[in-house]
């Protein structure tokens, strides 16, 4: 298979990362924060490496002004929510050919564009719900792994604590490995040889 050059932008966790990695793909993850476990990992603002020739960028940026969950709240947040939204945009237009953008359901479907895809963790091994929504660019949509019972919210049961949006944040093994494998085939018989 080729080896792509791949982006992880907003990344902590290493999981999208590491799923690259582990398929002989040069993955970088990149986050204002250090890198959870050893890996490949930029620590600092993506927009200083994103024209670093990147095959393909998988983008996790963060939903907090922009989830629909926290709607009660929109009224007070005009200004955070038009700096995330430009951060958003600038990563959908970003010059790299293949982007995947993933948020929860939020405001990114009404201001700037509707999903191509909504996925579901019990649809990739895990028996959970959270709707995650992925923007695509010139990528297919994620096609279900391993469909499973026991579709509980989790994630609202955690108890409060500094490190709760991390736990809620970070992105389930099964939809990493089936981005890891069905986009890296995807683009195996796409992007010419270097
Ligand atoms: C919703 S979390 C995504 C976590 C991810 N799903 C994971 O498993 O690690 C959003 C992340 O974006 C990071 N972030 C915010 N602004 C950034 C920037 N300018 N450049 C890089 N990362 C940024 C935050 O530090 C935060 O960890």
């Amino acid at each position: 298979m080729k080896k792509l050059k791949v982006l992880i932008a907003c990344e902590y966790s290493g999981t999208v990362r590491d799923a690259f990695a582990a398929l002989g793909h040069d993955a970088m993850s990149c986050d204002l924060l250090p890198s959870e476990k050893p890996g490949k990992h930029y620590q600092g603002d993506v927009f200083n490496i994103i024209g670093d020739g990147w095959d393909l960028m998988i983008a996790h940026p963060p939903c907090t002004h922009l989830a629909v969950s926290g709607s009660r709240w929109f009224h007070l947040k005009e200004k955070e929510q038009a700096d995330d939204l430009e951060f958003v945009r600038r990563l959908l237009y970003a010059p790299i050919p293949h982007i995947a953008l993933e948020n929860p359901v939020s405001i990114i479907s009404s201001r700037i564009r509707k999903p191509n895809q909504i996925i579901q963790p019990w649809q990739f091994g895990h028996g959970e719900t959270k709707a995650t929504c992925l923007w695509l660019k010139g990528l297919p949509l994620l096609r279900p792994t391993n469909i499973v019972d026991g579709r509980e919210q989790r994630i609202w049961k955690m108890p409060p604590g500094p490190n709760r949006w991390k736990e809620r944040s970070r992105t389930f093994q099964g939809i990493a490995d089936a981005m890891a494998t069905q986009w890296s085939e995807y683009l195996a018989y796409s992007l010419p040889l270097r």
